[in-house]
C-alpha cells in the first residue's frame, strides 16, 4: 500500500478543497493511505500530518479557502528547512506528495523533487501567472468576484457621474486586472506589463468625460507601479485633470475568499484526480495545469520560478473597446 500526503501552500484559492477531496478519495479508491499536511510547508517541517478518510473531505467541495490551512514559510526556502521536511515525511512513511499552490509553492515542490521525493504539483493561484498553464485553480472564481464588484461600482459611478479606481489582486501580474477590465467594460486598465504614467491616465479619463460618458471605470492591478494608493495620491493633487469626481475601491482578499464556482470545483477535481493517477504511474517532478482544455504535465524543472507572459494583444483590444 502506498502512503501519500497532500498540502496547500501560499495564497489560498477557491477550488483548493475540491482538489484535496479528489486526491483523498482517488487515493483511497486505489487502496492508498492519504495524509493531509496542515498549514503548507510550515506543517511539513513540523510534521503536522493527519490521516484523511473519505468522510473527512465530505462537504468541502463547495467551500472556499483550504480546510488544511495554508502559509507562506520563509524557513522552508532554506536547505535546513527542506531537510527537516524530508525527515518528517520519511518518519511518517510518506512516499509521495501532492503540492497545491502557485509560483513560490512550486519552486518548493521542485526543490523537494530534486531531493528524490515523488512530487506532483497542482497549479493553483488567483494570479494565473504559472508558466505552461492556461487557467490555474481559483482564477475563474476570483475573476467573477472582481467582476461582480465592478458591475456594482459601475452602477453607482453612473448615478453620480464619477470615475472609480478599482484595484484587483495580482502581485506582479496584470491578468486579473486585464480580464476583469475587459469583462467589466472598463474605460482604462492599469497593469504592470504595460505601465502608464498617471498624467496619461488622467488624459484618458478626461477624454471619456468629454465624450459624454456617464462614468469612468479604471481597473488597476495591485502590482502596477501606479497602483490605487499611488494613483489616489496623484489624483488628489490634480483632480482638476480628470473632469469626474473620483472614488477608489481596493478589493484585496475579498477576491480570494469566494465560494468556488462550477469551473473551479470541476478543475480542482480534475487536477486532484490526475495528480493521483500520475503518482500511480510513477510520474514525478511535474506541475499539473489546464492547457488547451487538457490537464497537462509540465516538468517542474522547466517551469518552476518562471512567470507566464500576459497576452498584450487583449490589452490593445481593451483600449479600443473603452471608447
Ligand atoms: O498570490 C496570490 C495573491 O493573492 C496575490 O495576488 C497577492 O499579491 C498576494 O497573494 C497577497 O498575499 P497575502 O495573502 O500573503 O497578503
Amino acid at each position: 500500500m502506498k502512503r501519500i500526503a497532500v498540502l496547500t501552500s501560499g495564497g489560498d484559492a477557491p477550488g483548493m478543497n475540491a482538489a484535496i477531496r479528489a486526491v483523498v478519495r482517488m487515493g483511497i479508491g486505489r487502496g492508498w493511505e492519504v495524509y493531509g499536511v496542515e498549514h503548507g510547508y510550515a506543517g511539513l517541517m513540523s510534521g503536522d500530518f493527519r490521516r484523511l478518510g473519505a468522510r473527512d473531505v465530505g462537504g468541502v467541495i463547495q467551500q472556499g479557502g483550504t480546510f488544511l490551512g495554508s502559509a507562506r514559510s520563509s524557513d522552508f526556502k532554506k536547505p535546513e528547512g527542506r531537510r527537516q521536511a524530508l525527515e518528517q515525511l520519511e518518519r511518517a512513511g510518506v512516499e509521495a506528495l501532492v503540492v497545491i499552490g502557485g509560483n513560490g509553492t512550486q519552486i518548493g515542490a521542485h526543490e523537494l523533487s530534486k531531493e528524490g521525493l515523488q512530487v506532483v504539483g497542482v497549479a493553483s493561484t488567483i494570479d494565473n501567472d504559472l508558466a505552461g498553464v492556461d487557467m490555474s485553480l481559483g482564477v475563474d472564481t476570483a475573476l467573477n468576484v472582481a467582476l461582480e464588484a465592478i458591475d456594482r461600482l459601475k452602477v453607482t459611478a453612473s448615478s453620480h457621474g464619477r470615475a472609480f479606481l478599482v484595484e484587483v489582486m495580482g502581485r506582479d501580474c496584470g491578468y486579473l486586472a486585464l480580464m476583469a477590465g475587459i469583462a467589466g467594460g472598463a474605460e482604462a486598465i492599469v497593469i504592470p506589463e504595460n505601465e502608464i504614467q498617471p498624467d496619461a491616465l488622467a488624459d484618458e479619463i478626461r477624454a471619456a468625460y468629454q465624450r459624454g460618458k456617464p462614468h469612468a471605470l479604471v481597473v488597476v492591478a495591485e502590482g502596477a507601479r501606479y497602483n490605487a494608493v499611488r494613483l489616489v495620491e496623484f489624483f488628489k493633487r490634480r483632480d482638476d485633470l480628470i473632469g469626474f469626481e473620483f472614488r477608489v475601491t481596493i478589493l484585496g482578499h475579498v477576491q480570494r475568499g469566494g465560494t468556488p464556482g462550477a469551473f473551479d470545483r470541476l478543475l480542482g477535481t480534475r487536477l486532484g484526480a490526475a495528480a493521483v493517477n500520475r503518482l500511480a504511474h510513477g510520474d514525478h517532478g511535474i506541475l499539473l495545469g489546464l492547457r488547451d482544455g487538457e490537464i497537462w504535465p509540465n516538468p517542474l524543472a522547466e517551469i518552476a520560478g518562471k512567470k507566464k507572459e500576459l497576452d498584450l494583444r487583449l490589452y490593445q483590444v481593451a483600449q479600443v473597446l473603452g471608447m
